[in-house]
């Protein structure tokens, strides 16, 4: 990081993603999408570095686009386990590791940081990359590090936390050797242009509507897919030049203000519900003298992700359709592997996403938590 100062809300300036980008140490890559970032570094790692089979030490709940990625790539991905609370085990990582080994890879779930330290010292032991997925983060920081400083290559995904159509950089915070995106093509600006309209548009009506959605039943998201069988192939394509221009007027501040605004209010309106439990909770929020919650300072959510008993999540899902908002369960196609992952499969049939996106109307927040309350018993 140049110049870090950790997080501070007063002395916080408003800054464009392109100027929160610029406060890495290493370049930006603009791509058509995370993936599409993960991608190319496997593909440089393994062309500077080849091995036989090489392999990456991957987290076991992640959604299936990347492992399809890692196989287009002609990696093995080797898992491990992600407890409910997000505090994966270093010594287990470790052990995943052998001469074949490129990198490994960590997620800031859903906003919650990972404490990267442990693990950027088995990477800098085994002369291995630690890959840091911020796909979920923006501004975020643990132990007064910025989220996306301490991997050697930084994921970031404009289209998850800024509700962009497309879009992924990639920071290369150490660079070995020489890098390109492997393609020029880019996504086209009308596509994204269009459709970035057409949400910003949705989600304006929805807004002056209080959460009401005239157009449409309001669709659950489908799940995502591996076939292990088939060949698996990725074209590159870098960000259109529409959003990397938006990515100079996108505020930074507000956008992460927005969601932890939405984020405490949602936390403190179920903090005394008998069966959401708030998943990592510890490594964001503290409990004050009056039972309220506050969040700690560099701290940006994603959405706010719980764990429900099993047997009722899809019931709950429902509840909050009815009542007009759709939550995402994560990503119900993992884990992945034969090994069983007992952790992971609590995630898999337990958790639900609570949106907290800048979008929801104030009116669908108070919607949430009075439905999730009466559900209560
Ligand atoms: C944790 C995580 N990492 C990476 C990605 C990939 O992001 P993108 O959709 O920009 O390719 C996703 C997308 O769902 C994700 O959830």
């Amino acid at each position: 990081m140049k110049e870090t100062t950790g997080y501070s809300e007063e002395s916080v300036p408003t800054v464009s993603f392109r100027q929160y980008l610029d406060q890495f140490e290493g370049k930006s890559h603009f791509y058509g999408n995370a993936a599409h970032a993960f991608y190319d570094v496997m593909i440089w790692i393994q062309k500077n570095r080849p091995k036989k089979k090489p392999n990456i030490v991957m987290p076991v709940y992640i959604p299936a686009k990347l492992y399809r990625f890692i196989l287009a790539a002609g990696f093995e991905p080797k898992f491990y386990d992600v407890p409910t609370d997000f505090n994966i085990d270093p010594n287990e990582i470790g052990s995943l590791i052998d001469d074949q080994t490129q990198a490994i890879f960590a997620v800031h779930f859903f906003g919650v940081p990972v404490d990267l330290q442990p693990l950027k010292d088995l990477t800098e032991r085994a002369g291995i990359f630690l890959i840091e997925d911020c796909a979920h983060s923006i501004n975020g920081y643990y132990k007064d590090k910025q989220l996306g400083s301490t991997g050697d290559f930084t994921l970031f995904s404009t289209r998850k936390m800024m509700q962009f159509h497309c879009g992924g950089v990639l920071v290369l915070n150490s660079q070995p050797w020489k890098f390109k995106p492997s393609d020029t093509k880019r996504v086209s600006s009308s596509f994204m242009a269009y459709h970035l309209a057409g949400s910003r548009l949705k989600f304006t009506i929805n807004n002056a509507l209080n959460g009401y959605n005239p157009f449409r039943k309001l669709s659950l998201p489908g799940t995502g897919y591996i076939d292990l069988s088939g060949n698996h192939v990725v074209h590159v394509k870098i960000m259109d030049r529409f959003s990397e221009w938006y990515c100079k007027l996108l505020d930074v501040d507000k956008l992460v203000n927005k969601r932890r605004e939405n984020f405490l209010y949602l936390l403190n309106g179920i903090r005394n519900h008998s069966f959401i439990q708030p998943l990592g909770i510890k490594r964001y929020a503290t409990k004050e003298k009056t039972n309220a919650y506050s969040l700690n300072k560099g701290f940006t959510p994603f959405s706010m992700p719980v764990l429900i008993p099993a047997n009722m999540r899809e019931q709950v899902q429902q509840a909050l359709r009815n009542a007009g908002v759709v939550c995402y369960i994560g990503w119900p196609e993992a884990p992945f592997g034969k090994k069983g992952f007992q952790q992971a499969e609590k995630l898999k049939y337990g958790l639900l996403e609570l949106p907290v996106h800048k979008y929801i109307a104030p009116a669908q927040l108070k919607s949430m938590v009075d439905c999730l309350n009466i559900l209560s018993p």
